[in-house]
């Protein structure tokens, strides 16, 4: 069974030293403030991204090697601003795919249909909503041509690297042989251009993560006073960890009725709220093997610092 978000808040802030893990930055408002970081100029990854999807999608889709029709599933399509480019690139030269995007909100599903449909009305769509792996089985049980995954825009970065293997080895387990991967990872790079994407001077991600507290008062019934708490974020280039923390200014206890239990802090004691890690090529090659698939390629934008990486199920 998997965890409610009160007891994980609890479990997080009872563990010393203090977590909070980030997939509960993205409520509404978290998921506003995100839209916010993804358009600041220091934030480069969305960037390199959509410059590799509008200018290497052809070598992505030859590198494939799919001949005829085959489905473009994608894990948590988000906005599909990105998705968009590659998928407009394919259908300029013919390639026959069905667009399979999965995410566990409705919400999000529709208007993603409705923005593909306004500007590629040509284009074939089957988009589900629920549990990537069960749909995934049902894709495949549905039909039998070949299937390429999409994981984009570094979410696999968030992952622990542990984790990071689990993840793909469960998408390699719900995937057929000859069936391809791409994964985005942010590269590691010059150090000073990392910490300006994650520590950037407007405060556009110190809000993000402080954004945690304002949900769990929200949600939970929490008294965090936000006032009380700063941001603080920083690159190791050696191991190519972004760790982002939220840290007490005083000491202080604070009350979440739905955990029914109030925590204490002290003064300058850390919450550890992100984790977005940075990658190595050969980093990125060893990942995949140890999760069971062949490397292909890596597809690179224009000033080398993100990846869409190939695999493929052997
Ligand atoms: C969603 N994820 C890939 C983002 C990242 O770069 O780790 C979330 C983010 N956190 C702070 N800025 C952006």
């Amino acid at each position: 069974m998997e965890k409610t978000f009160a007891e994980e808040v609890a479990e997080g802030l009872s563990a010393s030293p203090k977590f909070l893990s980030s997939k509960y930055h993205y409520d509404d408002e978290g998921s506003r403030i995100f839209q916010e970081i993804m358009a600041m100029p220091e934030y480069y990854l969305t960037d390199c991204e959509m410059d590799i999807m509008k200018n290497r999608a052809i070598e992505i889709y030859e590198a494939t090697r799919f001949k005829g029709h085959f489905n473009i599933i994608e894990l948590g399509a988000g906005d599909g601003l990105k998705t968009k480019e590659l998928l407009r690139n394919l259908l300029a030269v013919g390639a026959d795919f069905t667009f399979v995007p999965i995410d566990i909100s409705e919400e999000a599903i529709n208007l993603l249909v409705k923005s593909m449909q306004a500007s590629l009305p040509e284009l074939k769509m089957n988009p589900q909503v629920g549990d990537y792996f069960e749909v995934m089985d049902k894709v495949e049980s549905e039909d039998d041509c070949p299937n390429l995954v999409l994981f984009l825009g570094s979410n696999i970065g968030n992952f622990r690297p542990e984790w990071a293997i689990d993840i793909l080895q469960h998408m390699n387990e719900h995937m057929r042989s000859g069936d391809k991967l791409i994964v985005g990872f942010d590269l590691m790079k010059d150090p000073n251009l990392i910490r300006a994407a994650y520590d950037d001077s407007h405060g556009i991600t110190a809000r993000f993560n402080l954004n945690l507290l304002n949900r769990i008062n929200r949600e939970l019934g929490g008294n965090f006073n936000v006032n009380k708490f700063g941001f603080y974020s920083f690159y190791n280039p050696v191991n190519g960890d972004v760790r982002s923390f939220l840290f007490s200014k005083e000491q202080q206890e604070v009350e979440i009725t739905a955990t029914e239990k109030s925590f204490k802090f002290e003064k300058d004691e850390m919450i550890w709220t992100e984790l977005s890690k940075k990658y190595s090529p050969s980093g990125i090659e060893k990942l995949g093997a140890d999760a069971g698939f062949e490397f292909n390629q890596h597809f690179v934008d224009s000033k080398g610092y993100f990846s869409d990486s190939l695999y493929s199920k052997p």
